[in-house]
């Protein structure tokens, strides 16, 4: 084919057109995920014929408005990674340094066998406030220093741990969509990732669902 020059400019101008618009639908898969959950259909249960809880909870759910200020964030954790197999998120309190501490060399072993390869696994610990200035800056140095840890304005107790589970979920939604597993766990809990890791890759590889699944145990 003869192009003149003219047309030459045409086509050029055309393919750089075609490809900023490729460009554009070229969406990161992080990207993809975090909108795929926002607008994920929220469905509630029937209520078993057997079951003792009161009728209200299942005709009127009312999801909490949990909408706390973010203190501290680590808005990039996950999405500077394409693709994560496991978040962990750890409901942790203020002084239970020494068990952050034991936890974070237990989530950098990761195991290297061939299933394993690749694989990425990050961790937060998550909190809410407490009166105490004194925890208050421990907590903002350890942040700045291992870049692991969440805060939203609400107050930190043991009867508001539901809080936390729901600002778990939340911030998975939000800042961590590419992750394939997410983990929500207190600080006593111990993981063997030997097995984990692999059991949970294993199980993506084998999977044929197309809809995320909670498991509690
Ligand atoms: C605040 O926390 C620190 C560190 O755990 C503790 O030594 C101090 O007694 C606490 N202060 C108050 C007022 O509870
Ligand atoms: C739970 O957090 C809310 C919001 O900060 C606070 O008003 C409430 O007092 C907290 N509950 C307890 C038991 O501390």
């Amino acid at each position: 084919m003869i192009i003149t020059p003219k047309l030459s400019v045409l086509v050029s101008i055309v393919s750089i057109y075609f490809a900023c618009i490729s460009f554009a639908l070229e969406q990161s898969y992080f990207d993809k995920r975090t909108s795929i959950l926002k607008h994920t259909k929220v469905t509630y249960r029937k209520k078993p014929k057997r079951s003792n809880v009161p009728d209200e909870y299942y005709d009127k759910p009312r999801p909490y408005k949990h909408n706390f200020k973010r203190l501290i964030n680590e808005p990039d954790l996950c999405s500077r990674h394409e693709r994560l197999l496991l978040l962990y998120i750890v409901r942790s309190f203020h002084t239970n340094f020494g068990r952050r501490e034991i936890l974070r060399e237990i989530f950098q072993d990761i195991p290297h066998d061939p299933y394993s390869k690749n694989i990425i696994v990050r961790h937060v610990f998550i909190f809410g406030k407490t009166k105490n200035s004194t925890l208050e800056s421990l907590i903002q140095n350890e942040g700045n220093e291992y870049r692991d840890i969440i805060q939203e304005d609400f107050m930190e107790s043991y009867t508001n741990i539901s809080l936390k589970t729901i600002m778990a979920w939340k911030w998975s939604v939000e800042f961590c969509g590419n992750a394939d597993y997410v983990m929500v766990m207190n600080d006593e809990l111990f993981v063997d990732q030997y097995k984990l890791v692999p059991y949970l890759h294993y199980q993506l590889l084998q999977s044929t669902r197309k809809d995320r699944f909670v498991a509690c145990y």
